[in-house]
């Protein structure tokens, strides 16, 4: 993808795959959109997604999945015992990762679910780079304390480092001398720190976080649920890994680590999930947990069709051609982007393109939550569907203030190999023309807001009338265009 020079000189990044099966899109006028997120709670959650002409909520679940894989899936072995489907995705994560115990699971946060219940104790502590929400749910629910200890620089919102998801070895040393290595119950890296932009892990930070492990004898966990996008970032930003193929890189990530997990939602282009372990020990301990929550041994929750196809799915993700779409896209709408002054997060990574909303909309307080005014806004101004994450997705201190996020976010998913650069383009335009027009934007205050997880099922309204203006201002500037 990367080697296909233009003539003109243009730098545009080119699929690898042609298209052969389609969905078709609907755009409704900006009117019926301003209605569609009012009907919504100005929550883009609760938009119905045949409202919705590019869905960049989420990368999950929604992934493009090639003829491989759909062939894949006609010949799945149904069976609740022993099902030879089952066995095809045992072979396929020894074969990648050469960890030997697997176990299945229905999605990645039931992965969290097992290892929280196994290796979290009340009073201990998981050091990470960086926390997801659903990780962290799972930890404090079983009564310990995550430790976020990202460099400094990984929360720099601009900058040109390329390895913005490295875990600060230091601290990781100095929670050890704090606590006692018996208080920590695993070190967590996460590989294409979702919350802070998709920023990718170094495999010399991985290296020197397993020195730490191995001077302690403490376990190494990865979340591999972004590793796709991970590895395409080693390949090309680390000059000593540029000759290693994405196999070698991931075999040498894997040798560092005692347990991988994984949401295949995200990687292997499928649904479902699966914990990797190195210690057969650990592995009977988990295992109990597997049937009672999530399935039998050989299918763990997910329907045999998809573990065939996440099994293809994880061989594809050894091709460079596959795993360099998502990123170079979003590098695409990034560059795009900053080139007019938008202000997003640099340098580009995974999973999404993340735009700066504190700077954005800076006249708009913490208070009336301004990346969820922003969501919504460009849901009204485009039909594009984006997703909050800043003080919106917080919950509240026990006594009722709120707790205002280090960073307010709007997150633009690129599920891997589904937009055409035309749409990203559309996407691009619209955006920049929101820019423009940035200080028709105002704020939301909550109508309804639920006690957990308000960001799922909150419904809000704007403060004043300023997505009547937004209207009025966008059929001045586009006439009758949709
Ligand atoms: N770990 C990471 C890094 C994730 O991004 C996710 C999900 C999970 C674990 C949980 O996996 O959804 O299969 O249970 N991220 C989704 C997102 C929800 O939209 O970013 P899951």
């Amino acid at each position: 993808m990367a080697t296909v020079k233009f003539a003109g000189g243009d730098d545009v990044p080119l699929e690898m795959h042609k298209v052969r099966i389609v969905q078709k899109l609907n755009l409704p006028p900006i009117e019926a959109r301003l209605e569609a997120a009012s009907a919504a709670g100005n929550n883009t959650f609760l938009l119905r997604n045949k409202d919705v002409f590019m869905d960049m909520l989420t990368d999950s679940g929604v992934n493009a999945m090639s003829d491989q894989q759909l062939a894949a899936m006609m010949v799945a072995d149904d069976s609740y015992a022993g099902s030879a489907t089952y066995e095809k995705l045992e072979a396929k994560l020894r074969e990648i990762f050469g960890l030997h115990w697997i176990l299945p699971a229905h999605q990645g946060r039931a992965c969290e679910n097992i290892l929280a219940q196994v290796l979290v104790t009340p009073g201990s502590i998981v050091p990470m780079n960086y926390h997801f929400t659903t990780t962290k749910a799972h930890i404090v629910l079983n009564g310990g304390a995550v430790e976020e200890i990202i460099t400094d620089a990984g929360l720099e919102v601009t900058s040109d480092r390329p390895f913005k998801g490295d875990m600060d070895v230091a601290k990781l040393e100095g929670l050890v001398a704090t606590h006692g290595a018996d208080k920590i119950a695993f070190v967590r890296m996460e590989a294409g720190t979702n919350l802070i932009g998709g920023q990718p892990i170094s495999l010399g930070n991985l290296v020197a976080v397993r020195a730490v492990c191995d001077r302690h004898g403490l376990l190494l966990v990865l979340d591999a649920s972004l590793l796709a996008d991970n590895l395409w970032f080693i390949k090309t930003r680390d000059p000593a890994c540029r000759d290693l193929s994405i196999r070698d890189i991931t075999r040498r990530i894997a040798d560092l680590c005692d347990v991988i997990y994984f949401s295949a939602r995200k990687l292997g282009c499928a649904r479902g999930g699966g914990l990797c372990i190195r210690d057969e020990a650990l592995y009977r301990r988990m295992r109990g947990l597997v049937p009672l929550y999530e399935g039998f041994l050989t299918y763990g929750g997910m329907s045999v069709r998809e573990i065939e196809a996440l099994t293809v799915g994880l061989d594809e993700t050894m091709d460079e051609d596959m795993i360099s779409q998502g990123p170079l896209f979003i590098a695409y709408m990034v560059d795009e982007l900053v080139k007019r002054g938008v202000p997003v997060i640099t340098p580009a990574g995974g999973l999404g393109c993340h735009i700066d909303v504190m700077r954005f909309l800076d006249h708009v307080p913490q208070s009336q939550y301004p990346a969820g005014a922003l969501a919504s806004a460009l849901y009204i101004a485009s039909g594009v569907r984006g997703m909050e994450r800043g003080t919106l997705s917080e919950q509240r201190n026990p006594d009722g203030s709120e707790v205002y996020a280090n960073m307010e976010l709007l997150r633009l998913a690129m599920p891997r190999r589904v937009f055409t650069l035309s749409q990203v383009k559309y996407a691009i335009d619209r955006i920049d023309w929101l820019w423009r027009n940035r200080a028709l934007v105002g704020g939301l205050e909550f109508v309804e807001e639920p006690e957990i997880l308000r960001f799922f099922y909150g419904r809000l309204k704007p403060i004043g009338d300023w997505q009547e203006k937004l209207v009025a201002k966008f059929r001045a500037d586009f006439g009758d265009s949709l």
